[in-house]
């Protein structure tokens, strides 16, 4: 929307939000839509690292104490757990003790330790041990460090597998080590939507921006997570700044910090590479799929999503979300089409299968996308433009998490049609499943109060109700 440079922007917004009611309401039912590029001017500030001594990179007191525990998913349905920690001392124990009363940790599990080295870093001691046989919807409690310095936590499982179980999600991206991280961590943390498991679109620590990828700094990022990631699963996707690759100081094995300290539990859903795998979890069936490993035709990858996508049964698990780092439907100047060719290569299946969102990072800023496709281009009938399709996904770029980097601010100009909502600003989100036909979704950028919505809409599951969703309705809920 263009407006002239002489009115105030309170007067420009209020305009454009007018403009943008009266179009809509011009072009009822299934016409195309003005997207929107919000008004909403932040402190333009760089993002600063926290320094190494700040409050939330501490180390926990006693001998050889774990740090860094976070734990995630450990099996298809939600019965297991992998608990991971670290310690810096010597190895110590790999036990996790457990149970449903605070006092009385009956069970336990043995897990394994690993180490590794990067250029002249040497890692602590990483522990990873999955716990079995649990049951739903339950509080347990669990401790590590056992025989020297033993740490409690807790963590409630999700409720069973089944098509009508309400579960909240929260979503974050790139987030990095800096003090605006610190803002989104904690906006997530006080957001009364209560989101019970992350959903992390990749790029973590940025600890690969420092000096031979100082994997001091994937210490500190675990250390600054813990708060969340011990209390909540926190499911894993990998971003380019996993990769690690530095073979000028000689570190040619991808993903070798990554893989070293964030277990997912990939096998259990037939794949083959820890980069790509698959949860269910309450109603949603999730899918993370590897930006940066191979996903051309007969891959692994390819072969994996292949015989994957058939697998998902929406009478059990109606929401079928996507997780990836590099977006795919992006109009920000940075990144800019580098998600096309796993588009081409995946993008039909999308539509076929009815995917009901992706959520994407990569971008540090937020985006939200009409429901589109573009998969009738078939290099000589030139239909190569994004057209409206309610069996395609809605994309969400998520990558405001408030890395160093700072935000992309700058957009391509005019907005894309297919593009809804679009701001440069750190911030999360929150998709919450209510039932089998609806899921309530909410931006929350960190200049708001923590209750505040930014960007809303209602999402109708694309199996069982698949009505029509537009600018027009998030316009419709906006009054
Ligand atoms: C990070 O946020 C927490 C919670 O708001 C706060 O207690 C802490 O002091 C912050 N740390 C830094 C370094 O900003
Ligand atoms: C690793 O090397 C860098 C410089 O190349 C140096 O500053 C740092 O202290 C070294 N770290 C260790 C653990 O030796
Ligand atoms: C799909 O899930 C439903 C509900 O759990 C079940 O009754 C049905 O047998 C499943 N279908 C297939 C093909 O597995
Ligand atoms: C924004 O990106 C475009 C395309 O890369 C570039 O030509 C332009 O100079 C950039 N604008 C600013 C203000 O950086
Ligand atoms: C965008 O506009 C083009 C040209 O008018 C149209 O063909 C296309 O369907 C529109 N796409 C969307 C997503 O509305
Ligand atoms: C599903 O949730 C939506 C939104 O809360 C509600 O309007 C609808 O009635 C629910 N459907 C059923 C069958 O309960
Ligand atoms: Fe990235």
């Amino acid at each position: 929307m263009k407006r002239s440079r002489s009115i105030s922007p309170a007067v420009a917004i209020l305009v454009a939000e007018a403009l943008a009611f009266v179009v809509v309401l011009a072009s009822l039912p299934g016409q195309t839509f003005a997207g929107k590029t919000s008004a909403f001017v932040r402190k333009d500030e760089k993002a600063v690292d926290m320094p190494l001594d700040s409050d939330v990179f501490r180390v926990p007191p006693g001998y050889n104490a774990p740090q860094q525990v976070h734990i995630t998913q450990g099996d298809c349905d939600g019965l297991a757990v992998i608990v991971s920690w670290v310690t810096p001392d010597e190895p110590g124990s790999s036990l996790v003790l457990y149970g449903t009363s605070e006092n009385d940790l009956i069970l336990s599990a043995n897990g394994k330790v690993e180490q590794y080295r990067y250029y002249n870093y040497t890692s602590g001691y990483i522990h990873h041990c999955t716990i079995r046989n649990l049951k739903y919807d339950t509080v347990y409690y669990y401790a590590v460090g056992v025989d020297q310095t033993l740490r409690k936590f807790w963590f409630t499982t999700p409720p069973e597998v089944g098509p009508d179980v309400p579960y909240t999600f929260g979503l974050i991206g790139d987030l990095g080590q800096s003090f605006d991280s610190n803002n989104t961590l904690t906006h997530y943390e006080l957001n009364p939507r209560k989101g019970k498991t992350v959903l992390f679109v990749g790029d973590l620590s940025y600890a690969d921006n420092y000096l031979n990828h100082d994997n001091v700094r994937w210490d500190t990022w675990g250390r600054f997570i813990e708060r969340c990631a011990a209390y909540q699963p926190w499911i894993w996707t990998a971003g380019n700044h996993e990769i690690d690759f530095a073979p000028d100081i000689g570190e040619t094995e991808p993903f070798k910090p990554y893989k070293h300290r964030f277990h997912v539990p990939y096998t259990a859903s037939g794949s083959t590479a820890a980069l790509w795998y698959s949860i269910k979890r309450a109603s949603a069936y999730i899918i993370v799929l590897s930006s940066y490993s191979a996903y051309g035709k007969y891959t692994p990858q390819f072969k994996w999503l292949e015989a994957e996508l058939p697998k998902v049964n929406r009478s059990q698990t109606p929401w079928l979300i996507v997780l990836m780092h590099s977006p795919w439907y992006n109009s920000y100047n940075y990144h800019y089409m580098e998600g096309e060719t796993m588009r081409v290569m995946y993008e039909p299946w999308f539509v076929n299968y009815k995917v009901d969102v992706v959520f994407a990072g990569h971008v540090h800023a937020y985006e939200r996308s009409e429901r589109i496709s573009n998969v009738a281009y078939n290099i000589v009938n030139g239909q190569c433009s994004p057209v409206p399709d309610q069996s395609a996904p809605v994309y969400i770029t998520i990558g405001d998490g408030g890395n160093q980097e700072g935000l992309a601010t700058n957009m391509t100009e005019p907005q894309p049609n297919y593009s809804a909502f679009r701001e440069a600003s750190f911030g999360h989100a929150i998709f919450d499943i209510k039932n089998r036909t609806h899921a309530y979704y909410s931006w929350h950028r960190n200049e708001d109060g923590y209750a505040v919505e930014a960007d809303k809409m209602w999402f109708t599951n694309r199996f069982w109700h698949p009505t029509e969703e537009s600018s027009a309705y998030v316009m419709h809920s906006l009054h």
